[in-house]
């Protein structure tokens, strides 16, 4: 059907195939053990023969279709770097994976996203230039799992050289006079001298109904009053109950609400789920999810009921709190909860693509880029809610109510401190940093750290 996508899975292949030759491994294992020379390492990848720059930029400009460089070896250490390149499907870049566009006229593109509004969709294919096609062209878009960038790069090169290239992606830091202008931006991220220990909590890993759940597990919150209950969520929508003491591991499923929450195409499914704060009087909870309806990228939050002894779902009807549309599909925030004052707080992306090229989360007309209180309690205007009075921003010309507080890109998870009530918000940053903000009523994150 398309040359494109065969040529996509046949670079994977293929470099699946060369990459027996040149052994990955042993590259990684040397570029591991030995240090290379930075200034031979900027060659090669400035090189026409290696693509690196075809594909990337370096001076923070995020001109090309990859991700912009300029602080790789701020962002990532040694080792992921080296995985980066030896295999770039195994792990994608957020908002990086290759878009596939077919138009109505039979041509097709392949690219990274760059913009998408109501009108066109802009992708960036390997060769660097900016295809545009127009809404009414398009006749389907398909996300993929397979990275732009071809597998395989590094069997053109020796191993000596393949740590040289290593060495200039680990030499590319942020210039340490734009991180005095940056408040709260640490010039040097020194390692713990002990690392920190994970220990898994659970004893055996989560099995999908219809396949593993290696990764998609999106949340885990105790269910209020039992202290050894949780409930667990897969992004394509499966609910699991685990009872878990100290000798005791026991799980059901909960809810498998299927292609209710989820759809393969993409976005990005459940996401979070939240209680009540009476949640032992109504059994209330609710369910922070993103589906693709009708081509648009939709949010919604809903209620729904446990049943009398609290062992799983009621059967009631669902209550749909708030349906949020966004016509780009990354970024999506996902995270609801209580706040201390009893109002629901949840958080929304901008939605992306990167560089949030549409303005979203400046934009106060739009619930994208920001973090929202409502009042669940009380209906009103037509809403399934009620705005708490004093949100920052009622009555204020061209500003949702809702809002608490914007300029946020993918505000990931946030939690109330239980001692002062704070608010505390990962944000996924861009290129160099990741954000924890301490998210103020009305306040503006743009260029907070
Ligand atoms: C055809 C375009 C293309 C070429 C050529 C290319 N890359 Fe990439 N690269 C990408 C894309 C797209 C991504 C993001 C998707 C992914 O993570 O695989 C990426 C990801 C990366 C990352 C991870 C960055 C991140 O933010 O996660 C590194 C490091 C990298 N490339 C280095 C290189 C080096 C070094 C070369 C040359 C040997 C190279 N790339 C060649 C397109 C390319």
């Amino acid at each position: 059907m398309n040359n494109l996508i065969y040529g996509l899975i046949f670079s994977a292949l293929t470099g699946g195939l060369t990459a027996q030759s040149h052994k990955p491994n042993e590259y990684r294992e040397h570029a591991l053990r030995h240090e290379g020379d930075v200034v031979r390492g900027a060659k090669l990848f400035q090189s026409e023969s290696l693509l690196c720059s075809k594909c990337h930029s370096v001076d923070g400009t995020a001109s090309k279709a990859g991700p912009d460089l300029r602080a790789a070896g701020d962002g990532f250490g040694r080792r992921d770097l080296i995985a980066a390149v030896l295999n770039p499907s195994a792990t994608i870049a957020p908002g990086y994976g290759t878009v596939i566009v077919e138009s109505k006229d039979g041509t097709s593109h392949a690219g990274i996203l760059k913009q998408k509004t109501a009108q066109k969709i802009e992708l960036m294919g390997m060769d660097g230039i900016l295809v545009t096609v127009a809404a009414e062209q398009i006749k389907s878009q398909i996300g993929t799992s397979i990275s732009l960038m071809p597998q395989g790069l590094h069997v053109s090169l020796t191993r000596d050289e393949f740590t040289d290239l290593i060495d200039y992606l680990v030499s590319l830091k942020e210039p340490e006079s734009t991180l005095e202008d940056q408040v709260g931006a640490p010039r040097d991220i020194p390692e713990l001298a002990k690392p920190v220990e994970l220990k898994p909590f659970f004893k055996e890993a989560f099995q999908l109904p219809r396949g593993k759940a290696e990764t998609g597990l999106t949340s885990m919150r105790q269910v209020p009053g039992f202290p050894n209950v949780f409930l667990v969520l897969h992004q394509k929508g499966v609910i699991w109950r685990v009872e878990k003491s100290a000798d005791l591991e026991k799980r059901e499923i909960f809810a498998d609400l299927g292609t209710e929450v989820f759809s393969d195409r993409g976005p990005n499914g459940l996401l979070d789920v939240c209680f009540h704060p009476k949640f032992l009087e109504n059994r209330k909870y609710y369910l922070y999810y993103q589906v693709l309806e009708d081509g648009e990228v939709t949010t919604r939050i809903v209620e729904k009921v446990f049943n009398g002894d609290f062992t799983a779902d009621s059967g009631t009807a669902v209550r749909e709190l708030i349906e949020i549309k966004s016509v780009a599909e990354d970024h999506s925030g996902g995270c609801l909860d209580f706040g201390p004052d009893g109002f629901l707080y949840f958080a929304m992306g901008d939605t992306g693509p990167h560089h949030d090229p549409n303005g979203h989360a400046q934009n106060p007309k739009l619930l994208l880029g920001k973090m929202m209180r409502i009042d669940v309690d009380h209906k009103n205007a037509g809403r399934e809610y009620d705005i708490p009075k004093d949100n920052p921003f009622v009555g204020r010309e061209n500003f949702r109510p809702e809002i608490w507080a914007y300029g946020l890109r993918n505000p990931w998870r946030f939690c109330f401190d239980k001692a002062t009530g704070e608010l505390w918000l990962a944000d996924v940053g861009q290129d160099r940093v990741e954000e924890v903000s301490l998210i103020k009523k009305g306040g503006n994150w743009l260029e907070c750290l």
